[in-house]
């Protein structure tokens, strides 16, 4: 990966990039289906500069039955993932976490364990809103975690329909104390214009602070940082963009505080058309 160094802090200098969301565990989700898949998945993550990788398979608390928990399936599936990238020479550590639907109540399913924080370490939680609409409770909801210790991650809000239209209704959620992250695959074009846009404008006024792959395979949604890497090093310039793709991320799965900057209000530049003249005009 890219040789910039970070002095003063030797792990810093010596990572490589950090996914926080990935679906490589086979079998649990949409993601990786056998472990080749996930094999597969961990190689080409591996060749693209990652050195770590939380596996993250979508887990909706209100389709569980009550009491029941999917994370010690999730931390066995790691650790014999981990074992069987090893034993193939692929040099990448990957972690447990779920991508948890935006639901009431997180925080009694965090104190219960029915659910688990980013790395099953400490604080920050990967938290994924609906596509079109915002729920009315989630701001209560962000604050309710903020307050109880948790840091909410809103996964790839660039994707959310009510934040296209107006990316300043992230602000309430980050003032509560939430971060965000975009899609590698969204500033790279693969979602379509609007997300693409909507994800260079975030990154841009500190509405949203991480990247991460949202990998699901190996061929066509793949776990990948370096090509997203560079575009936000041309948004953002190389230092910040480092910090969206290792410093944040890596700070993030151990638990650690990570400084993010202040959000600013985006205000949408005045789109002018040119009506055609009539004839005689
Ligand atoms: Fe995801």
């Amino acid at each position: 990966m890219n040789s910039v160094m970070i002095t003063g802090d030797s792990r810093l200098s010596v990572e490589g990039f950090v996914d926080i969301h990935v679906h490589i565990l086979p079998g649990l989700d949409d993601g990786a289906k056998t472990e080749g898949d996930a094999i597969a998945m961990a190689t080409v993550a591996t060749k693209r500069g990652t050195s770590k990788i939380v596996a993250t398979p979508h887990v909706d608390p209100l389709l569980l039955p009550p009491g029941a928990t999917q994370v010690e399936t999730i931390k066995r599936a790691v650790n014999s993932l981990q074992e069987s990238i090893t034993s193939c020479g692929i040099s990448i550590q990957v972690m447990p976490g779920m991508e948890i639907a935006m639901t009431p109540d997180l925080v009694g399913y965090l104190t219960r364990g029915e659910v688990m924080p980013v790395s099953d370490r400490g604080k920050y939680v990967l938290v994924e809103l609906p596509f079109q609409t915002i729920p009315s409770y989630a701001e209560e909801e962000v604050f309710n975690m903020a307050a109880s210790g948790y840091i909410p991650i809103i996964a790839h809000p660039e994707r959310n329909a009510s934040v296209i239209r107006n990316p300043n209704v992230l602000i309430p959620f980050l003032k509560a104390g939430a971060l965000a992250h975009v899609n590698a695959g969204s500033l790279m074009g693969r979602e379509g214009h609007r997300p693409q846009e909507t994800a260079e404008i975030l990154l841009r006024h500190g509405l949203a602070h991480i990247i991460a792959s949202d990998g699901h395979s190996a061929t066509s949604r793949q776990p990948g940082l370096d090509r997203a890497f560079e575009i936000a090093s041309r948004l953002l310039g190389e230092d910040e963009a480092l910090k969206t793709v290792r410093d944040i991320p890596l700070a993030i799965v151990h638990g650690e505080d990570a400084h993010v900057n202040e959000p600013e209000v985006y205000k949408a530049r005045r789109k002018w058309w040119r009506f055609p003249r009539r004839e005689g005009s």
